[in-house]
């Protein structure tokens, strides 16, 4: 058993500190004192599916706090999974609060191993390795989905590690011991490789979504069957019939910073790809936003801003562009979200009470479609075919 600091409490740091703490010392930290103190009193910092009955049912070692250095202190390993967020100035990742973490572990515990799972540009390992002249921080893409991240911290589809030598090597088998699944494939690369894995990967998966929603923009202006043309092209088993559900855009946390932060990384480089599927995104969000128009509606109604069914946030959900433009062209727009009551778009009201929500609305847009909206099946507009994501 070994002492482990893991450094942010969100869906990546939680999920990964439950797991490793039924076989290791774990202690996790965050500035939000709300999700520490969850944490305390033995309940999970997020409402994750399974995650209460998980920690019900398992002995864990897990304790959580606000200050760094308690949890750093005699840490064999400090993984950190803080945000990285889009800075739309300088169009890259901000990187901050890793960099910041890595320094005040450092000061604290030099000879703790930095495991690095928030998703960071190519090339921000080595610089942290230059800054410190160290080889003891390495990057471990995760690869977890939101309101899955239970499952896929116990069954992950792969582990890859950006460290080829001994550190990457007890790395992956301490991630191997959390899993539940024999076989799971370990990948052992260089830094560079690893971060370079995860924001392909995740620009692949919005290439996808892009690609089924320009199915069905083609459909819808071509007056064709969608659900015919993706279903007769999903057939083919090197395409497979999954993620292939349109929406109004790929949005969520991970895939519109991950694709921009590639094309950051292109610079130079020659590329169509990438940008295309950034633009994409873009251009679905308008036809989405003019289709809605065309219905020439007085007050539009937008069922859930939740990025997709079964998450609880709303983090970079496309209907926000969708709104926007419908703003743009002096719509009224009201919302029907349970999550929150607050008005969190400006100028547009919340309404609670969801009988009334329908009666106000002229037209309910509704990136995914949802049995409560089956009495008002008449005035919804989706372009959900299968009704999962
Ligand atoms: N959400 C996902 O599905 C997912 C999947 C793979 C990778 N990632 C990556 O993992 C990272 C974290 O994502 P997330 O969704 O878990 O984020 P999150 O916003 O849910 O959680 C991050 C937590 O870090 C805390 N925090 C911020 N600054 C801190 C600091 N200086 N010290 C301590 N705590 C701090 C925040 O209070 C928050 O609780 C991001 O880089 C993201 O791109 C996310």
């Amino acid at each position: 058993m070994m002492k482990i600091a893991v450094i942010g409490a969100g869906y990546v740091g939680f999920a990964n500190a439950v797991v490793l703490s039924r076989h290791h010392e774990v202690v996790l930290v965050d500035i939000d004192t709300e999700r520490v103190s969850r944490v305390q009193h033995g309940r999970p910092a997020l409402d994750e599916p399974g995650m209460a009955e998980f920690m019900a049912n398992n002995q864990l070692n897990l304790k959580a706090t606000t200050k760094l250095p308690e949890a750093v202190t005699g840490a064999t390993w400090t993984i950190i999974a803080t945000p990285t967020n889009f800075n739309t100035e300088s169009r890259q990742f901000d990187t901050r609060s890793v960099e910041a973490t890595i320094a005040a572990a450092r000061r604290v515990n030099p000879e703790t191993n930095v495991a690095i799972k928030s998703t960071i540009p190519v090339g921000f390992t080595e610089m942290m390795r230059g800054r410190y002249e160290t080889s003891n921080i390495l990057f471990a893409p995760e690869f977890l989905r939101e309101s899955k991240s239970l499952e896929d911290c116990l069954h992950p589809s792969r582990i890859v590690v950006g460290s080829r030598g001994q550190a990457g090597q007890e790395f992956a088998e301490l991630m191997l011991e959390a899993a539940e699944d024999d076989n799971v494939p370990v990948l052992q690369t260089g830094p560079r490789e690893a971060e370079a894995i995860k924001l392909f990967a995740n620009s692949y998966l919005a290439l996808r979504v892009a690609y089924f929603n320009e199915i069905d923009t083609y459909a819808a202006t071509q007056d064709l069957s969608a659900g015919d043309i993706i279903a007769g092209v999903s057939m083919d088993r090197r395409i497979g019939d999954f993620y292939n559900n349109p929406s109004f855009g790929y949005g969520g946390y991970c895939l519109p910073k991950d694709t921009r932060q590639l094309l950051a990384n292109y610079a130079g480089i020659p590329q169509d790809l990438i940008s295309a599927v950034v633009k994409s995104n873009e251009t679905r969000e308008s036809f989405i936003a003019s289709d809605i128009l065309t219905h020439q509606p007085r007050v539009v109604g937008v069922h859930r801003l939740i990025m997709k069914a079964g998450s609880d946030n709303f983090r970079s959900s496309s209907i926000f562009a969708v709104i926007s433009k419908l703003r743009t062209a002096d719509i009224e727009v009201i919302i029907y979200e349970p999550a929150t009551n607050a008005n969190i778009v400006e100028g547009c009201r919340v309404i609670p009470d969801l009988a009334e929500f329908k009666r106000r609305s002229d037209i309910i847009v509704a990136n995914r479609l949802s049995p409560e909206l089956a009495d008002a099946n008449e005035k919804v507009y989706s372009r959900d075919l299968y009704a999962r994501d």
